[in-house]
């Protein structure tokens, strides 16, 4: 351990980010823009910016725990936990995510190698996230508040008359349809990059870029999988008990 970081804290910031791209994020987190330190080795560089090396390389360290296990847990879950998971995701996704591959592609300049992915990329990216948390918002404000009635109504919190107002404006079956069919947001961008090939680029901005936006994906795969798979059904199944409960209302009435 204590080799490794030595050898680490002695690799110039673009070969660290060359072999590891996630680097970039960690340097970023600590208010660091790696593109401006390419020659500077990461000891010199935490130095002068008054941090502890030893600290970076343990934030490396604790990224990327493994999401199978939420996945699982998030299968027997009441429908309320499942809901506070996805909205933890959208604000990591809101607040943490975007703005730092926002920034990236904001600080990205025209290389004599790949001018049309760094043009095409300014241009897509605001209006994918506009249109992102647009998504998000009508899930939270709308779906998901839907949902929380259902789950109310099947604990005994019920207002009948609020429950059958929106039950007269909603489907499940019709919000999981239209959100399986929805374009994936994210097709434009996996257009222009050809699905995040970035083996040749050669510039090390971009290509931490291209493989952000991979690993954004790839983590928005995993949100919609918790949607559609876990969170709807369970909607649905409430839905159907939430009708039962209000017939029977009718039915005393
Ligand atoms: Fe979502
Ligand atoms: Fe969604």
């Amino acid at each position: 351990m204590l080799l490794n970081s030595k050898y680490l804290n002695e690799k110039k910031i673009s070969d660290l980010i060359h072999d590891d791209y996630q680097y970039a994020k960690v340097l970023n987190s600590f208010g660091i823009d790696f593109y401006k330190h390419y020659d500077e080795n990461l000891i010199d560089l935490c130095d002068s910016k008054g941090i502890s090396s030893g600290k970076v390389l343990g934030y490396r360290n604790s990224l990327h725990e493994s999401n199978l296990l939420a996945n699982e847990y998030l299968k027997s879950s009441p429908v309320n936990l499942v809901i506070e998971f996805l909205k933890d995701n959208h604000n990591y996704f809101i607040k943490n995510k975007l703005p730092y591959l926002q920034n990236l592609i904001n600080n990205l300049n025209e290389n004599k190698y790949e001018t049309n992915f760094s043009k095409d990329l300014k241009f897509i990216f605001p209006i994918f996230f506009e249109d992102f948390v647009e998504h998000i918002y009508e899930e939270e404000n709308d779906f998901f508040n839907y949902i929380y009635e259902l789950f109310n109504a099947s604990q005994g919190r019920i207002n009948p008359s609020s429950l059958l107002v929106m039950m007269k404006k909603h489907s499940i079956k019709k919000i999981l349809d239209d959100h399986i069919n929805e374009d994936s947001e994210m097709a434009g961008i996996r257009g222009i990059t050809r699905n995040y090939s970035y083996k040749n680029i050669k510039d090390l901005h971009l290509k931490v870029i291209f493989q952000e936006l991979k690993e954004f994906d790839e983590e928005l795969t995993v949100h919609s999988y918790i949607e559609n798979d876990i969170l709807f059904p369970k909607a649905f199944e409430l839905e159907k008990k939430a009708s039962k409960i209000l017939e029977n209302i009718a039915f005393h009435n």
